[in-house]
């Protein structure tokens, strides 16, 4: 079945759930189902594994129901219109042995015209889940100039986040912004200086981030894994942006550190042995050479994973 989306890291991925061929029937956990890509690639290379997968996106989920027919017979996946925040919060009792998110958004989304996530889209949406309650637009067209500001600097660290706000108030005094390219021509075509970047990219980055409480959702998969602790498990976490990146690799950080005391103490007081595991990339995995020659899309990608003792 061809899929619309590229999987990034794919081989990454399969070596980082080595652990599954030592394991008495695996079951993974795929946060971010997608097009399918790395669960049809995992179920291919580990033969006694089984998926559960979420996604919050039905168009994602229609094409898996189809793709994953044959599997979804045999019990060998189950997929769920979902997010994962509260995915994550209904395995607590089950056997889990790996947990895949790759957090960015699919090669569809960003293509769709009508999903209004790329800088010339005709409508202004950018909800990964369609019955979510506000869109881009709602935010555009009704959140006040500090909000904007806010967002612009916080969730695209944009430095001039307080000029783009005043442009799109004064655009909208105008006339409703109506579509991601309304919004896009509002902005201009400046790029930052010294990076490979557009100022309308950031932003666009900024609104989604705040469409789908991006950060908001992270922060809270990682909350309930470290409650959870899933003895044995690997957490395998692609990201796209910096943002996300330092959460996660913050988290993987205080859960490996043996000393729980606050960093400010003069000596430790707590008396060690808290790790609940161990960091099993101390670098973030990146694309190769021909992984970006062949899907420049990857570019942004980094893996991080963890194993829970
Ligand atoms: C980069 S794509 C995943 C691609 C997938 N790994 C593949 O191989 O086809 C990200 C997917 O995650 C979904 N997604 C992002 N955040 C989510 C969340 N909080 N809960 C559920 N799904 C989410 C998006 O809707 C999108 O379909």
């Amino acid at each position: 079945m061809n899929s619309p989306h590229i999987p990034v890291l794919l081989n990454e991925v399969l070596e980082g759930f080595s652990h599954f061929d030592s394991t008495d029937e695996p079951i993974l956990l795929d946060c971010t189902l997608g097009f399918g890509g790395h669960s049809a690639a995992l179920l291919q290379r580990y033969k006694a594994l089984k998926i559960i997968a979420c996604d919050q996106d039905e168009q994602a989920l229609d094409f898996c129901k189809k793709r994953f027919k044959a599997e979804l017979e045999s019990g060998k996946i189950t997929l769920y219109k979902s997010n994962f925040a509260s995915i994550i919060k209904r395995i607590k009792g089950l056997r889990i042995s790996g947990i895949l998110a790759d957090i960015g958004v699919s090669s569809l989304q960003l293509d769709s015209s009508e999903r209004g996530f790329g800088l010339s889209a005709n409508s202004l949406d950018m909800r990964m889940d369609k019955t979510a309650p506000k869109s881009a637009k709602e935010i555009v067209n009704e959140y006040s100039e500090g909000r904007l500001e806010q967002i612009f600097s916080e969730f695209g660290e944009l430095k001039m986040a307080a000029k783009i706000a005043a442009k799109i108030i004064a655009a909208r005094a105008k006339s409703p912004i109506n579509t991601a390219k309304e919004l896009a021509d509002i902005i201009g075509g400046e790029r930052i200086k010294g990076r490979n970047v557009s100022i309308a990219k950031l932003v666009f980055q900024a609104l989604r981030i705040e469409v789908n409480d991006e950060l908001g959702v992270l922060k809270s998969l990682l909350s309930t894994l470290k409650d959870l602790r899933p003895s044995g498990a690997r957490v395998a976490i692609i990201d796209f942006h910096s943002l996300e990146d330092r959460i996660i690799k913050e988290s993987f950080r205080a859960w490996s550190s043996d000393c729980v005391c606050d960093p400010s103490a003069m000596r430790c007081e707590c008396g060690g042995g808290h790790a609940l595991g161990k960091i099993i990339t101390k670098k973030p995995i990146t694309p190769s050479a021909d992984e970006l020659r062949a899907n420049p899309r990857s570019s942004c990608a980094k893996m991080r994973i963890f194993e829970f003792k």
